[in-house]
């Protein structure tokens, strides 16, 4: 091996401990404070495992602890300033306030929902984490959420199936454009204003449809977003035509190439020798 070799072999031995010990701190930092180390060496299972729950949901990736739904002090390991109610501590979250909480930070959500039939039937039910957990929250699959427990205790299973065979014409044209925007990326042709489109449909339909749980309001707006889709389709197609022209014509060049290289050499060859 050159000393190149032995350079780069190097740098990477090193590099790769780092680069660990770097994505270690990250998840740590969201995942050690005083609530989390008390309450997961608590005996009392209810009270220990909201943690591990917590543990396995999109918010614990995204830095959302405790202490953003619950309040209180995530800093201090004696219990009664941590759950200090002067420092915002709320306790457990009954129905009414949920909403509230969840939508500090998910407004649009909050605002469809408190106005649909779920919403106005006066008690909250089902509200956010009937629907969705309270700690193990994951990205929703409207097949997993409307599982008939959540839902057939008020609901005839033909109005979840409509329900859900509608959801699923809106979400598998996005989430089948988006896998086609990431597939094509690589190629080099831009696709950026595909994907801007992608997510402008995207972010339309949720603000009108998401969580509004009522079939007159839904059944237009899939509608809308179908018709977006066939346009930007279009796009897609147009898009892929010509990688596959780039393709072409990049093997004609190399054809070519390789085609005069052989000319070039019977021709050197077919010179008489200097000598
Ligand atoms: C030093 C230990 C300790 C710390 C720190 C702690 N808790 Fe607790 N927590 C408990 C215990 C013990 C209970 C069981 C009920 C009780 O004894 O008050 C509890 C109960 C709870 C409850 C159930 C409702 C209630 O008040 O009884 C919630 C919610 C809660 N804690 C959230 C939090 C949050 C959020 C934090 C961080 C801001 C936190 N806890 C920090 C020990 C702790
Ligand atoms: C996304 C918001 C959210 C986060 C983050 C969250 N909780 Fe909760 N938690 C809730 C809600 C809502 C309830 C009320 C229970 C219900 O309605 O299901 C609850 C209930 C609880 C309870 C009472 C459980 C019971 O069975 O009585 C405890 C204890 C608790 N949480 C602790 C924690 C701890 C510790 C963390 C951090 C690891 C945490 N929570 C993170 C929303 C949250
Ligand atoms: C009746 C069940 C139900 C209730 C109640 C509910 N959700 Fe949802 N939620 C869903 C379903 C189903 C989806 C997936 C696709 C869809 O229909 O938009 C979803 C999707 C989401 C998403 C992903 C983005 C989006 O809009 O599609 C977020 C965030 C969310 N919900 C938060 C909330 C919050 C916050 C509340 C309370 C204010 C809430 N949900 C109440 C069923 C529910
Ligand atoms: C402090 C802000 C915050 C609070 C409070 C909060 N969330 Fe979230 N939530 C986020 C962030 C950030 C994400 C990840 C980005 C996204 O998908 O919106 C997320 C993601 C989600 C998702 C997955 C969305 C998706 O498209 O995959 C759902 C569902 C959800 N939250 C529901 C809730 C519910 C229910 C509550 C209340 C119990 C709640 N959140 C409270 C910030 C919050
Ligand atoms: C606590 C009772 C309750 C639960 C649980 C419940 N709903 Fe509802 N839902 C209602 C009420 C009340 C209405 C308004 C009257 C109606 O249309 O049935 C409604 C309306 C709806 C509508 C609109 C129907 C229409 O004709 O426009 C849909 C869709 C819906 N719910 C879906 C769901 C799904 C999906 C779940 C489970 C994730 C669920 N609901 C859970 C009470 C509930």
């Amino acid at each position: 091996m050159t000393r190149r070799w032995y350079l780069i072999c190097l740098l990477s031995l090193v590099a790769l401990p780092i680069r660990a010990i770097s994505q270690e701190t990250t998840s740590s930092r969201t995942d050690m404070n005083a609530c989390i180390l008390c309450h997961n060496s608590l005996d009392d299972d209810e009270m220990a495992t909201p943690v591990s729950t917590w543990r396995r949901s999109v918010h614990r990736s995204e830095g959302v602890s405790c202490q953003d739904c619950h309040g209180g002090l995530p800093n201090s390991m004696v219990k009664e300033n941590a759950h200090n109610p002067d420092a915002g501590y709320l306790g457990v979250l009954d129905s009414t306030v949920v909403p509230e909480v969840c939508g500090t930070c998910h407004q649009q959500q909050r605002e469809n929902y408190v106005s649909s039939p779920h919403g106005i039937a006066g008690s909250f039910s089902p509200n956010c984490v009937d629907c969705h957990n309270d700690h193990e929250i994951v990205h929703p699959q409207v097949t997993r959420i409307a599982i008939p427990d959540k839902c057939n205790n008020c609901h005839e299973d033909s109005t979840l199936e409509e329900f859900i065979g509608l959801v699923t014409q809106a979400l598998v044209p996005i989430s089948d454009a988006r896998q086609e925007v990431e597939t094509l990326r690589p190629t080099g042709v831009s696709v950026d204003f595909i994907q801007a489109q992608v997510e402008l449909a995207k972010n339309t339909y949720s603000s009108q449809v998401s969580h509004v749980f009522t079939f007159s309001t839904i059944k237009p707006q899939v509608k809308f977003l179908q018709m977006d889709f066939d346009e930007i389709n279009k796009d897609i197609t147009a898009v892929r035509d010509e990688v596959n022209t780039r393709r072409k014509f990049g093997w004609v060049i190399i054809v070519l190439l390789v085609f005069m290289a052989g000319i070039i050499w019977m021709y050197r060859k077919s010179l008489p020798d200097e000598e």
